[in-house]
């Protein structure tokens, strides 16, 4: 442990044992890319949650998906100095700035609260820090969905595609029908999260091989010359004006039946419920043709900066113990469009896209087919990740003569990065 997790381990300590959190905390300041209208929403239930137990919010919002903005942000505030309270973080940077000694102690809370035994193992990976408890998470997310329009749907035969020929044949179908088939936004962490779905279509085994375990043999292989090829073919059902559009720009095209579906992480789901559409009725979810039963997923977490202050460490553990709060868990992951960061939160509360969620998580988990997502953070550090994300890119964008070429770049590009 490092001088700076000793001291925020020996303040969360004396904050647990000699006085009460909120009575003591002082207002946390808090970066996060929560920045879309449904993001705001699942936002201000965390706000509403912290104000009613006494806890100001001071908002550093720094829009973009995946967090790379918001991560650019943050090295400026650490290095002048001045670091926010909490800060939204994904999978390998919560390691990274552990690794640092950046990040405080949530020890004490996550002992007092029981964490060990209902924060699914595979986020107490990213949540624990040499065997401390460095992060809260907040949720689980994943990135193997598709959102479908019903009516654009309906109108192409209403067949949800259970394989990749089925999802080709929708796509035409909708094409014809005169809708842009596929919504997307040119973006590289929105490239790499359908890529997460493209590359597991293909099987969890080699998923894993390629962007977790980052065998060259995989990378650079004939199953990873498919899947930019898949890739290369879905490029082909986006619209025109796709070049660095927001994803919830693209969701909306959805919505407003511009578009077919969307290949994004359930967050989308929480633009459909924020414009007041209904699951089954207005839209429909299924996991990528061909991913069913497996979950690449990804957890919103808190980190907790090392900071000075009494009181900014009591709030710190005050909203790390709110977060955890198995009653907001629920309010705000319904809204959201995640799951439940633990195992004992009923579904009552969920639309049949969270419960179908909830249901899918548990069963990749028992059946070894959950996987961290690569575009989110959780497959790989963030060096790698944004080797894959270039090269994932260029192949979208057609700079490549075919998915062998693309898969030879990447075999090379993540060797470089490492
Ligand atoms: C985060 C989600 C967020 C999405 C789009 C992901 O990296 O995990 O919480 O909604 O980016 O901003």
């Amino acid at each position: 442990m490092t001088k700076t997790m000793m001291k925020g381990f020996a303040s969360a300590l004396a904050l647990t044992v000699g006085m009460s959190a909120a009575a003591q905390a002082a207002d946390v300041e808090v970066l996060h890319w929560w920045t879309s209208g449904g993001e705001a929403a699942a936002l201000n239930v965390l706000k509403e949650d912290l104000a009613s137990k006494g806890i100001g919010w001071v908002d550093m919002p720094v829009a973009g998906g995946g967090g790379e903005a918001a991560m650019t942000a943050l090295r400026a505030r650490v290095t002048a100095g001045d670091p926010p309270t909490a800060v939204q973080m994904l999978g390998f940077d919560i390691q990274d700035w552990a690794a640092e000694g950046a990040l405080g102690n949530l020890d004490a809370t996550a002992a007092a609260e029981g964490w060990d035994a209902v924060v699914p193992t595979a986020l107490q990976a990213f949540s624990k820090y040499d065997g401390h408890w460095i992060a809260a998470p907040v949720n689980v997310h994943s990135t193997n969905w598709v959102w479908i329009s019903k009516a654009a749907l309906d109108a192409a035969g209403g067949k949800a595609p259970e394989t990749w020929e089925e999802l080709v044949a929708l796509l035409d179908a909708m094409k014809a029908n005169g809708i842009t088939p596929l919504a997307h936004g040119g973006q590289p962490w929105q490239d790499a999260t359908v890529f997460d779905g493209v590359v597991l279509s293909l099987g969890t085994d080699f998923y894993k091989a390629a962007l977790i375990d980052l065998d060259p043999a995989a990378l650079g292989g004939e199953q990873m010359a498919e899947a930019f090829n898949r890739l290369i073919k879905l490029r082909s059902y986006v619209d025109d004006n796709f070049s660095g559009r927001d994803w919830n720009l693209a969701s909306a095209m959805v919505i407003n039946g511009e578009a077919g579906m969307q290949m994004m992480g359930d967050w989308a789901k929480g633009e459909f419920l924020k414009a007041g559409k209904v699951p089954g009725t207005d839209f429909v979810c299924i996991r990528f043709p061909g991913t069913q039963g497996a979950v690449t997923f990804n957890s919103d977490q808190f980190a907790m900066f090392g900071i000075e202050g009494e009181d900014k460490v009591a709030a710190q553990a005050a909203m790390a113990s709110a977060i955890l709060n198995p009653t907001f868990q629920s309010a705000f992951n319904v809204v959201k469009g995640s799951v439940p960061a633990r195992t004992d939160v009923p579904n009552d509360a969920f639309d049949d896209c969270g419960k179908k969620g909830m249901a899918d998580l548990a069963e990749a988990n028992t059946n070894g087919k959950l996987f961290g997502s690569m575009a989110h953070g959780h497959a790989a550090p963030a060096a790698v990740k944004n080797a894959l994300y270039d090269v994932v890119t260029a192949a979208f964008n057609g700079e490549y003569a075919d998915g062998a070429a693309a898969a030879t770049a990447l075999a090379e590009a993540v060797a470089a990065a490492q």
